[in-house]
């Protein structure tokens, strides 16, 4: 007997595919992640309110999509061959995440750098729910509207534009106060969570080139949660376990850091800044990156509980994409678990990690000078040794040499200022050409990948 092809309910589906569970701020992120791989060095945001007619609108300088890969890319399961360090995985993001918002997701391309050709489709719910099929409407010349062509004027690149955005603002009062006022709160929101779960990008540490994000014009700054220019943080030595899950092989690296009490920061500007989005005691904990793009930021994945005396304690672990299962990573790229294999693994680094904050937490404020300390003469307690293959970093013991965070005043005349990687990386492809960046980026990228 043949198999009989059961096509699923487009108007019902594409209703439950709204509910990933996505706010508004990972929704957009989630659009940025295309962005980045599509090699682009500037997206800006913009979030217009104007009542019913409010729209969000995410264009890229990436380089954009012919009409068939556009097409393609519209499909819900999108198919292209993933690289190792790609931040896409279900072919779904691009709209789940916008349906998440909207009722209604335009997407424009433009792909050729001399003419101003742009492939445009939508995504309607209110079409969806009169024809019941998984249609995309194509958008002609005299459709594309100035909010969507502008940013395509001078340049290839992908608009990506919500409107109709019911799950944001509410339809009683569209162009009431509230309204207003809930939209503008998302523009905040967005920035703090981009600065956070892009921050290596934005500060061009990520081994590719730097980029930009600007939301209603204002460029985003990365915020680091181990605040590594402060001279009091302490970096540890790092940890690199080694896992192996399902035929995959791959190492999950931990990095621990211990940030200085509020009192021991440059400034008090600086030390409320660190304290993030969730405040301290949320922000402890581990922030899990998949190649290098922050997946979760702060908690101990149900390995202990947050606590006031341990929320100095702030521990990146890194993986890679290959090891996607091991971690379980949700659709929203939003959730991964540690891996069962490593939880003992992980448990034994941070015990260490945890004692240390504590005893920072718990060392009495100097009474005399209550801010931090160009003339603290206690050094920064970093490690400049290479990541050990052991599961227990030595912190009951740091070194006390290099610096890797920055040079207290004490360290600074006896020791060179040794540079990370990532200072490096940055530096290397400041001084490079136009010609010579890709190349760099290209030898970066390899020698982190046998360094993780
Ligand atoms: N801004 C963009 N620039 C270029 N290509 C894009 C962009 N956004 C999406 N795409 C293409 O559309 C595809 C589907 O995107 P998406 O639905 O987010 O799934 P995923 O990122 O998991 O592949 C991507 O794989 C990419 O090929
Ligand atoms: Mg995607």
């Amino acid at each position: 007997m043949s198999a009989i092809e059961v096509i699923p309910s487009a108007r019902r589906l594409i209703k439950s595919l709204r509910d990933m569970g996505y706010d508004f701020a990972q929704a957009v992120a989630d659009v940025v992640d295309n962005s980045v791989e599509a090699g682009a060095t500037l997206v800006a945001i913009d979030i217009e309110f104007d009542g019913d007619d409010s729209w969000v609108r995410i264009a890229d300088n990436g380089k954009g999509m012919k009409p068939d890969a556009l097409r393609e890319a519209m499909r819900f399961g999108a198919e292209r061959a993933y690289e190792a360090d790609d931040l896409g995985k279900f072919g779904l993001g691009l709209k789940t995440a916008s349906l998440s918002q909207c009722e209604c997701l335009s997407v424009a391309s433009r792909w050729n750098r001399d003419r101003a050709d742009i492939a445009g489709y939508s995504w309607d719910l209110a079409h969806i729910e009169k024809s019941n099929k998984w249609e995309i409407i194509p958008i002609d010349k005299n459709g594309l509207n100035a909010s969507i062509r502008d940013p395509l004027k001078d340049r290839p690149g992908t608009v990506v534009l919500w409107k109709r955005l019911d799950r944001l603002l509410g339809y009683k009062h569209p162009y009431g106060e509230m309204s207003r006022k809930r939209l503008m709160q998302m523009c905040r929101e967005v920035e703090v969570h981009l600065a956070m779960v892009f921050h290596r990008f934005l500060a061009g540490e990520a081994g590719r080139r730097k980029f930009k994000i600007m939301v209603n014009g204002n460029a985003i700054a990365p915020w680091d949660p181990f605040c590594r220019t402060e001279t009091k943080t302490m970096r540890l030595q790092p940890v690199v376990l080694k896992i192996e899950h399902e035929g995959v092989n791959g190492e999950v690296t931990l990095e621990p850091f211990i940030l200085p009490p509020q009192h021991a920061f440059s400034s008090k500007p600086a030390a409320d800044a660190a304290a993030g989005p969730a405040n301290w005691n949320q922000q402890q904990g581990f922030y899990i990156y998949r190649a290098d793009r922050m997946i979760q930021s702060g908690g101990w994945s149900n390995l202990r509980s947050p606590d006031e005396h341990t929320k100095l304690a702030r521990i990146a672990i890194h993986f890679s994409p290959a090891l996607d299962e091991a971690f379980k990573i949700n659709v929203a790229k939003m959730r991964v678990q540690l891996p069962g294999a490593i939880r003992d693994a992980v448990r034994e680094a941070v015990a260490p990690v945890v004692k240390l904050a504590r005893e920072v937490y718990d060392r009495k404020p100097p009474s005399t000078n209550p801010t931090c300390s160009a003339t603290s003469t206690r050094p920064s307690i970093t490690s400049s040794a290479p990541p050990s293959s052991g599961p227990v970093p030595s912190v009951a013991e740091p070194q006390r040499k290099g610096n890797l965070v920055g040079q207290s005043p004490a360290t600074a005349v006896s020791a060179p200022a040794i540079l990370t990687v990532d200072q490096w990386s940055t530096k290397l492809l400041e001084a490079a050409t136009d010609d010579e960046r890709p190349t760099v980026e290209r030898v970066l990228q390899r020698l982190r990948s046998t360094m993780r």
